[in-house]
Protein backbone atom coordinates (compact mmCIF):
# COMPACT_ATOMS: atom_id res chain seq x y z
CA UNK A 1 0.00 0.00 0.00
CA UNK A 2 1.22 3.35 -0.96
CA UNK A 3 2.42 5.17 2.19
CA UNK A 4 0.34 8.55 1.48
CA UNK A 5 -3.24 6.84 1.26
CA UNK A 6 -5.83 7.34 4.27
CA UNK A 7 -7.42 4.82 6.08
CA UNK A 8 -10.46 5.21 8.29
CA UNK A 9 -11.92 1.82 10.27
CA UNK A 10 -15.37 1.39 10.68
CA UNK A 11 -15.44 -0.69 14.19
CA UNK A 12 -18.40 -3.08 13.87
CA UNK A 13 -17.24 -6.08 16.00
CA UNK A 14 -16.82 -9.00 13.63
CA UNK A 15 -18.31 -6.64 10.76
CA UNK A 16 -15.14 -4.22 11.15
CA UNK A 17 -14.08 -2.90 7.60
CA UNK A 18 -11.49 -0.41 6.36
CA UNK A 19 -12.48 2.52 4.54
CA UNK A 20 -9.25 3.45 1.92
CA UNK A 21 -8.60 6.55 0.55
CA UNK A 22 -5.90 8.22 -1.81
CA UNK A 23 -5.66 9.35 -5.21
CA UNK A 24 -5.02 6.95 -7.92
CA UNK A 25 -5.53 4.01 -5.83
CA UNK A 26 -8.12 2.29 -8.08
CA UNK A 27 -4.84 0.61 -9.59
CA UNK A 28 -4.20 -1.07 -6.27
CA UNK A 29 -7.42 -2.38 -5.67
CA UNK A 30 -6.41 -5.80 -6.36
CA UNK A 31 -3.99 -5.82 -3.70
CA UNK A 32 -6.05 -4.24 -1.38
CA UNK A 33 -8.80 -6.59 -1.57
CA UNK A 34 -6.16 -8.99 -1.35
CA UNK A 35 -4.88 -7.93 1.72
CA UNK A 36 -7.88 -7.20 3.39
CA UNK A 37 -8.04 -11.16 3.23
CA UNK A 38 -10.87 -11.74 0.28
CA UNK A 39 -9.27 -13.94 -1.70
CA UNK A 40 -12.44 -15.03 -4.36
CA UNK A 41 -13.87 -14.65 -7.39
CA UNK A 42 -14.80 -11.20 -8.12
CA UNK A 43 -17.83 -9.92 -9.51
CA UNK A 44 -17.77 -6.35 -10.80
CA UNK A 45 -21.20 -4.69 -10.95
CA UNK A 46 -20.93 -1.11 -12.96
CA UNK A 47 -23.02 1.85 -15.30
CA UNK A 48 -21.92 1.60 -18.64
CA UNK A 49 -20.33 5.37 -18.34
CA UNK A 50 -18.39 3.99 -15.59
CA UNK A 51 -17.84 1.05 -16.95
CA UNK A 52 -16.21 2.67 -20.19
CA UNK A 53 -14.26 5.30 -17.63
CA UNK A 54 -12.80 2.76 -15.18
CA UNK A 55 -13.87 -0.90 -15.95
CA UNK A 56 -10.60 -2.30 -18.02
CA UNK A 57 -8.48 -0.66 -15.36
CA UNK A 58 -9.70 -2.05 -12.51
CA UNK A 59 -9.76 -5.78 -13.89
CA UNK A 60 -6.22 -4.91 -14.98
CA UNK A 61 -5.56 -4.45 -11.13
CA UNK A 62 -7.53 -7.84 -10.30
CA UNK A 63 -5.71 -9.84 -13.08
CA UNK A 64 -2.39 -8.45 -11.77
CA UNK A 65 -3.37 -9.78 -8.26
CA UNK A 66 -4.24 -12.97 -9.61
CA UNK A 67 -8.05 -12.89 -8.98
CA UNK A 68 -10.66 -14.15 -11.92
CA UNK A 69 -13.01 -11.89 -12.68
CA UNK A 70 -16.61 -11.23 -14.41
CA UNK A 71 -18.37 -7.74 -15.39
CA UNK A 72 -22.00 -6.95 -15.12
CA UNK A 73 -23.15 -3.45 -16.50
CA UNK A 74 -26.16 -2.24 -15.91
CA UNK A 75 -27.75 1.26 -17.60
CA UNK A 76 -27.03 3.92 -14.87
CA UNK A 77 -29.19 6.75 -13.26
CA UNK A 78 -32.05 6.12 -10.43
CA UNK A 79 -34.34 4.15 -12.21
CA UNK A 80 -31.35 1.72 -12.48
CA UNK A 81 -32.35 1.05 -8.44
CA UNK A 82 -34.86 -0.81 -9.34
CA UNK A 83 -36.20 -4.41 -8.48
CA UNK A 84 -36.39 -5.26 -12.60
CA UNK A 85 -32.38 -3.90 -12.35
CA UNK A 86 -31.66 -6.43 -9.38
CA UNK A 87 -33.22 -8.98 -10.94
CA UNK A 88 -31.25 -8.32 -14.57
CA UNK A 89 -27.61 -8.30 -11.95
CA UNK A 90 -28.43 -11.66 -10.42
CA UNK A 91 -29.45 -13.41 -13.47
CA UNK A 92 -26.34 -12.25 -15.00
CA UNK A 93 -24.47 -13.34 -11.72
CA UNK A 94 -26.08 -16.36 -11.69
CA UNK A 95 -24.83 -17.29 -15.65
CA UNK A 96 -22.07 -16.02 -14.60
CA UNK A 97 -21.44 -18.84 -11.84
CA UNK A 98 -21.17 -16.80 -8.78
CA UNK A 99 -21.70 -18.16 -5.66
CA UNK A 100 -21.44 -18.22 -2.11
CA UNK A 101 -17.69 -17.97 -2.61
CA UNK A 102 -17.67 -15.18 -4.83
CA UNK A 103 -17.06 -11.13 -3.86
CA UNK A 104 -19.08 -8.58 -5.19
CA UNK A 105 -17.60 -5.22 -6.32
CA UNK A 106 -19.65 -2.50 -6.60
CA UNK A 107 -17.52 0.51 -9.33
CA UNK A 108 -19.66 3.48 -9.45
CA UNK A 109 -22.14 5.99 -7.26
CA UNK A 110 -24.80 5.75 -5.51
CA UNK A 111 -26.80 4.42 -7.70
CA UNK A 112 -24.55 1.33 -8.04
CA UNK A 113 -23.39 1.00 -4.38
CA UNK A 114 -27.12 0.93 -3.30
CA UNK A 115 -28.08 -1.55 -6.20
CA UNK A 116 -25.49 -3.85 -6.17
CA UNK A 117 -25.01 -3.77 -1.98
CA UNK A 118 -28.77 -4.77 -2.55
CA UNK A 119 -28.11 -7.42 -4.60
CA UNK A 120 -24.98 -9.10 -2.87
CA UNK A 121 -27.36 -9.49 0.78
CA UNK A 122 -29.85 -11.20 -1.14
CA UNK A 123 -27.49 -13.54 -3.74
CA UNK A 124 -26.77 -17.11 -2.21
CA UNK A 125 -28.29 -15.51 0.64
CA UNK A 126 -26.13 -13.32 1.37
CA UNK A 127 -22.03 -12.45 -0.19
CA UNK A 128 -19.42 -10.03 0.60
CA UNK A 129 -18.93 -7.43 -1.46
CA UNK A 130 -16.70 -4.07 -1.62
CA UNK A 131 -17.23 -0.46 -2.58
CA UNK A 132 -15.53 1.45 -4.99
CA UNK A 133 -17.29 4.52 -4.90
CA UNK A 134 -16.46 6.96 -7.68
CA UNK A 135 -18.78 10.21 -7.35
CA UNK A 136 -18.61 12.68 -4.24
CA UNK A 137 -22.28 11.35 -3.29
CA UNK A 138 -21.13 7.91 -2.85
CA UNK A 139 -16.99 8.62 -1.79
CA UNK A 140 -18.60 10.82 1.44
CA UNK A 141 -21.74 9.17 1.99
CA UNK A 142 -23.35 6.31 0.46
CA UNK A 143 -20.54 3.76 0.54
CA UNK A 144 -19.72 3.60 4.12
CA UNK A 145 -22.80 2.60 6.48
CA UNK A 146 -23.83 -0.74 4.59
CA UNK A 147 -28.19 0.55 3.94
CA UNK A 148 -28.44 -0.85 0.73
CA UNK A 149 -31.62 0.29 -1.55
CA UNK A 150 -33.89 0.12 -4.19
CA UNK A 151 -37.17 2.29 -4.76
CA UNK A 152 -40.99 1.78 -5.23
CA UNK A 153 -43.06 3.59 -6.60
CA UNK A 154 -44.27 4.71 -3.25
CA UNK A 155 -40.88 6.03 -2.34
CA UNK A 156 -37.28 6.55 -2.35
CA UNK A 157 -35.36 2.68 -0.72
CA UNK A 158 -38.48 1.63 0.41
CA UNK A 159 -37.00 -1.92 -0.13
CA UNK A 160 -33.38 -2.46 1.22
CA UNK A 161 -31.53 -4.06 3.84
CA UNK A 162 -28.09 -3.05 5.90
CA UNK A 163 -25.26 -4.99 4.63
CA UNK A 164 -21.96 -3.67 5.54
CA UNK A 165 -19.19 -3.73 3.15
CA UNK A 166 -15.70 -5.42 3.44
CA UNK A 167 -13.95 -2.79 2.20
CA UNK A 168 -14.61 0.52 0.53
CA UNK A 169 -11.83 1.61 -1.77
CA UNK A 170 -11.91 5.77 -2.45
CA UNK A 171 -10.04 6.57 -5.46
CA UNK A 172 -10.62 10.61 -5.51
CA UNK A 173 -9.13 10.92 -8.93
CA UNK A 174 -11.95 9.54 -10.10
CA UNK A 175 -13.94 12.54 -9.29
CA UNK A 176 -12.22 14.56 -11.86
CA UNK A 177 -14.43 12.84 -14.75
CA UNK A 178 -17.58 13.99 -12.63
CA UNK A 179 -19.60 16.73 -14.80
CA UNK A 180 -20.54 19.53 -12.71
CA UNK A 181 -23.68 18.48 -11.57
CA UNK A 182 -22.51 14.85 -10.84
CA UNK A 183 -19.92 17.26 -8.65
CA UNK A 184 -21.78 19.68 -7.21
CA UNK A 185 -24.97 17.43 -5.97
CA UNK A 186 -22.47 15.23 -4.06
CA UNK A 187 -21.29 17.97 -2.20
CA UNK A 188 -24.76 18.22 -0.96
CA UNK A 189 -24.08 15.91 1.42
CA UNK A 190 -20.83 17.26 2.50
CA UNK A 191 -22.90 20.90 3.80
CA UNK A 192 -24.93 18.23 5.31
CA UNK A 193 -22.18 17.20 7.56
CA UNK A 194 -21.35 20.43 7.72
CA UNK A 195 -24.35 21.56 9.19
CA UNK A 196 -24.98 18.51 11.52
CA UNK A 197 -21.55 17.67 13.04
CA UNK A 198 -18.59 19.86 11.68
CA UNK A 199 -19.00 23.76 10.77
CA UNK A 200 -15.80 24.05 9.79
CA UNK A 201 -16.45 21.53 6.60
CA UNK A 202 -18.88 24.81 5.17
CA UNK A 203 -15.95 27.16 5.67
CA UNK A 204 -14.22 24.26 3.07
CA UNK A 205 -17.23 24.73 0.92
CA UNK A 206 -16.35 27.95 -0.23
CA UNK A 207 -13.78 26.85 -2.30
CA UNK A 208 -13.33 22.88 -3.61
CA UNK A 209 -10.61 22.12 -5.20
CA UNK A 210 -9.48 18.95 -6.78
CA UNK A 211 -6.58 18.53 -3.93
CA UNK A 212 -9.16 19.92 -1.31
CA UNK A 213 -11.81 17.24 -2.01
CA UNK A 214 -9.46 14.16 -0.82
CA UNK A 215 -9.15 16.23 2.55
CA UNK A 216 -13.21 16.43 2.72
CA UNK A 217 -14.12 13.05 1.65
CA UNK A 218 -11.92 11.73 4.35
CA UNK A 219 -13.42 14.08 7.28
CA UNK A 220 -16.93 13.13 5.63
CA UNK A 221 -15.58 9.48 6.03
CA UNK A 222 -14.48 9.82 9.68
CA UNK A 223 -17.69 11.69 10.83
CA UNK A 224 -19.88 9.05 8.83
CA UNK A 225 -17.80 5.89 10.48
CA UNK A 226 -18.02 7.16 14.12
CA UNK A 227 -22.03 7.71 13.34
CA UNK A 228 -22.72 3.77 11.52
CA UNK A 229 -20.29 2.83 14.44
CA UNK A 230 -22.55 4.57 16.87
CA UNK A 231 -25.76 3.62 16.21
CA UNK A 232 -25.48 1.44 12.88
CA UNK A 233 -29.40 0.36 12.37
CA UNK A 234 -30.54 3.85 13.03
CA UNK A 235 -32.39 2.65 16.16
CA UNK A 236 -30.64 5.04 19.20
CA UNK A 237 -31.15 8.37 16.79
CA UNK A 238 -28.04 9.63 16.01
CA UNK A 239 -27.73 7.77 12.95
CA UNK A 240 -31.01 9.18 11.95
CA UNK A 241 -29.25 12.93 11.97
CA UNK A 242 -27.95 11.90 8.56
CA UNK A 243 -31.69 12.27 7.18
CA UNK A 244 -31.34 15.72 7.41
CA UNK A 245 -33.01 17.58 4.43
CA UNK A 246 -33.52 13.95 3.56
CA UNK A 247 -37.28 13.17 4.73
CA UNK A 248 -38.82 16.19 2.46
CA UNK A 249 -35.95 15.83 -0.12
CA UNK A 250 -36.73 12.06 -0.77
CA UNK A 251 -40.66 13.13 -1.04
CA UNK A 252 -39.11 15.62 -3.66
CA UNK A 253 -37.09 13.06 -5.36
CA UNK A 254 -39.57 10.60 -6.09
CA UNK A 255 -42.61 13.04 -6.91
CA UNK A 256 -40.55 14.43 -9.35
CA UNK A 257 -39.98 10.99 -10.81
CA UNK A 258 -36.55 9.13 -10.15
CA UNK A 259 -34.03 10.48 -12.04
CA UNK A 260 -35.43 13.79 -13.02
CA UNK A 261 -33.46 15.62 -10.04
CA UNK A 262 -30.30 14.11 -9.11
CA UNK A 263 -30.57 13.27 -5.18
CA UNK A 264 -28.33 15.90 -4.13
CA UNK A 265 -30.55 18.31 -6.18
CA UNK A 266 -33.32 17.23 -3.93
CA UNK A 267 -31.52 17.34 -0.89
CA UNK A 268 -30.51 20.49 -1.65
CA UNK A 269 -33.92 21.89 -1.70
CA UNK A 270 -34.73 19.39 1.31
CA UNK A 271 -32.13 20.98 3.47
CA UNK A 272 -33.77 24.45 2.78
CA UNK A 273 -36.79 23.45 4.12
CA UNK A 274 -35.55 22.13 7.40
CA UNK A 275 -33.35 24.58 7.71
CA UNK A 276 -36.67 27.03 7.21
CA UNK A 277 -38.43 24.82 9.81
CA UNK A 278 -34.84 25.17 12.42
CA UNK A 279 -35.32 28.57 12.17
CA UNK A 280 -38.80 27.94 13.50
CA UNK A 281 -38.65 25.22 15.65
CA UNK A 282 -35.05 25.11 17.02
CA UNK A 283 -34.03 29.00 17.10
CA UNK A 284 -31.76 28.60 14.47
CA UNK A 285 -30.46 32.23 13.37
CA UNK A 286 -31.84 33.16 10.17
CA UNK A 287 -28.60 34.86 9.36
CA UNK A 288 -27.51 31.00 9.55
CA UNK A 289 -30.12 30.09 7.13
CA UNK A 290 -29.25 32.27 4.34
CA UNK A 291 -25.50 30.97 4.76
CA UNK A 292 -27.20 27.31 3.73
CA UNK A 293 -28.91 29.03 0.56
CA UNK A 294 -26.06 30.84 -0.21
CA UNK A 295 -23.81 27.66 0.19
CA UNK A 296 -26.36 25.28 -2.61
CA UNK A 297 -26.63 28.06 -4.48
CA UNK A 298 -22.87 28.43 -4.84
CA UNK A 299 -22.96 25.29 -6.02
CA UNK A 300 -25.81 25.74 -8.52
CA UNK A 301 -27.86 23.23 -6.42
CA UNK A 302 -31.70 24.16 -6.00
CA UNK A 303 -33.29 25.95 -3.66
CA UNK A 304 -36.34 26.90 -5.22
CA UNK A 305 -39.02 24.29 -5.85
CA UNK A 306 -40.73 24.08 -9.21
CA UNK A 307 -44.49 24.57 -9.47
CA UNK A 308 -44.87 21.37 -11.63
CA UNK A 309 -43.74 19.13 -8.36
CA UNK A 310 -47.22 19.36 -6.60
CA UNK A 311 -46.92 19.78 -2.63
CA UNK A 312 -49.70 16.51 -1.94
CA UNK A 313 -47.66 14.61 -4.27
CA UNK A 314 -44.39 15.26 -2.22
CA UNK A 315 -46.43 15.00 1.42
CA UNK A 316 -47.87 11.50 -0.29
CA UNK A 317 -43.99 10.58 -0.22
CA UNK A 318 -43.00 11.86 2.82
CA UNK A 319 -45.75 9.70 4.54
CA UNK A 320 -44.61 6.64 2.69
CA UNK A 321 -40.83 7.49 3.91
CA UNK A 322 -39.31 5.21 6.97
CA UNK A 323 -38.14 8.24 8.96
CA UNK A 324 -41.19 7.37 10.83
CA UNK A 325 -41.34 6.23 14.56
CA UNK A 326 -44.86 4.87 15.64
CA UNK A 327 -46.54 6.94 14.02
CA UNK A 328 -44.50 10.31 15.00
CA UNK A 329 -42.34 12.30 12.58
CA UNK A 330 -38.72 12.01 13.03
CA UNK A 331 -37.65 15.37 11.37
CA UNK A 332 -34.12 16.82 11.99
CA UNK A 333 -33.43 19.85 13.21
CA UNK A 334 -30.31 22.17 14.08
CA UNK A 335 -30.21 25.16 16.25
CA UNK A 336 -26.38 25.85 15.37
CA UNK A 337 -24.13 24.62 12.61
CA UNK A 338 -22.17 21.74 13.76
CA UNK A 339 -24.79 19.69 15.77
CA UNK A 340 -28.49 18.62 15.21
CA UNK A 341 -31.16 16.56 16.96
CA UNK A 342 -34.21 14.88 15.99
CA UNK A 343 -37.60 16.54 16.68
CA UNK A 344 -40.88 14.83 16.67
CA UNK A 345 -43.19 17.69 17.64
CA UNK A 346 -43.17 18.77 13.71
CA UNK A 347 -46.62 17.74 12.19
CA UNK A 348 -47.86 17.63 9.01
CA UNK A 349 -49.08 21.21 8.58
CA UNK A 350 -45.10 22.49 9.81
CA UNK A 351 -43.85 20.07 6.98
CA UNK A 352 -46.67 21.71 3.92
CA UNK A 353 -45.48 24.85 5.03
CA UNK A 354 -42.08 23.97 5.16
CA UNK A 355 -42.43 22.49 1.48
CA UNK A 356 -44.61 25.90 0.51
CA UNK A 357 -41.41 27.87 1.90
CA UNK A 358 -39.56 26.32 -0.69
CA UNK A 359 -41.52 28.18 -3.88
CA UNK A 360 -40.37 31.48 -2.92
CA UNK A 361 -37.55 33.02 -5.07
CA UNK A 362 -34.65 34.54 -2.97
CA UNK A 363 -33.30 37.48 -4.46
P1 LIG B 1 -25.31 8.00 -9.53
O1 LIG B 1 -24.81 6.75 -8.93
O2 LIG B 1 -26.53 7.93 -10.37
O3 LIG B 1 -24.15 8.68 -10.36
C1 LIG B 1 -24.42 9.88 -11.07
C2 LIG B 1 -23.91 9.77 -12.52
O4 LIG B 1 -22.50 9.89 -12.53
C3 LIG B 1 -24.24 8.45 -13.22
O5 LIG B 1 -24.70 8.75 -14.50
C4 LIG B 1 -22.88 7.73 -13.30
O6 LIG B 1 -22.77 6.93 -14.44
C5 LIG B 1 -21.92 8.89 -13.36
N1 LIG B 1 -20.61 8.62 -12.80
C6 LIG B 1 -20.29 7.92 -11.69
N2 LIG B 1 -18.99 8.03 -11.43
C7 LIG B 1 -18.47 8.80 -12.41
C8 LIG B 1 -17.15 9.31 -12.66
N3 LIG B 1 -16.14 9.07 -11.83
N4 LIG B 1 -16.96 10.06 -13.76
C9 LIG B 1 -17.99 10.36 -14.59
N5 LIG B 1 -19.26 9.94 -14.38
C10 LIG B 1 -19.48 9.18 -13.30
O7 LIG B 1 -25.63 9.08 -8.42
P2 LIG B 1 -24.97 9.38 -6.98
O8 LIG B 1 -25.31 10.77 -6.68
O9 LIG B 1 -23.58 8.94 -6.89
O10 LIG B 1 -25.81 8.47 -5.99
C11 LIG B 1 -27.16 8.77 -5.71
C12 LIG B 1 -27.78 7.60 -5.00
O11 LIG B 1 -27.10 7.36 -3.79
C13 LIG B 1 -29.25 7.81 -4.67
O12 LIG B 1 -30.00 6.72 -5.09
C14 LIG B 1 -29.24 7.88 -3.16
O13 LIG B 1 -30.45 7.40 -2.60
C15 LIG B 1 -28.07 7.02 -2.81
N6 LIG B 1 -27.52 7.29 -1.48
C16 LIG B 1 -27.40 6.23 -0.63
C17 LIG B 1 -26.87 6.41 0.62
C18 LIG B 1 -26.65 5.23 1.53
O14 LIG B 1 -26.31 5.42 2.68
N7 LIG B 1 -26.80 4.02 1.04
C19 LIG B 1 -26.45 7.69 1.03
C20 LIG B 1 -26.56 8.75 0.13
C21 LIG B 1 -27.10 8.54 -1.13
N1 LIG C 1 -27.17 8.34 4.23
C1 LIG C 1 -27.83 8.09 5.46
C2 LIG C 1 -27.27 6.95 6.21
O1 LIG C 1 -26.36 6.30 5.77
O2 LIG C 1 -27.75 6.65 7.27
Amino acid sequence: MSISNRRVTVPLTNRSYDVVIGPGILEQAGSLIRDAGLNRPIAVVTDERVEELYGQKLIASFAAAGFSSSLHVVSGGEPAKSFATAEEVSESLAQAGVDRSSLVVALGGGVIGDLAGFVASIFARGIPYVQIPTTVMAQVDSSVGGKTAINLGAGKNLVGSFHQPALVIIDTETLTTLGPRERNEGLAEVIKYGVIADRSLLDAMEDVSQQSLTEIVERCVRIKASIVAEDEKEESGKRALLNFGHTIGHGIESAAGYGKLLHGEAISLGMRAAGWLSTKFAGLQIGDYHRLIRLLRQLSLPVVLQDEIPTAAIMERVFADKKFHRGEIRFVLTSEFGSAFVSEKITRTDLESAVESLRESIA
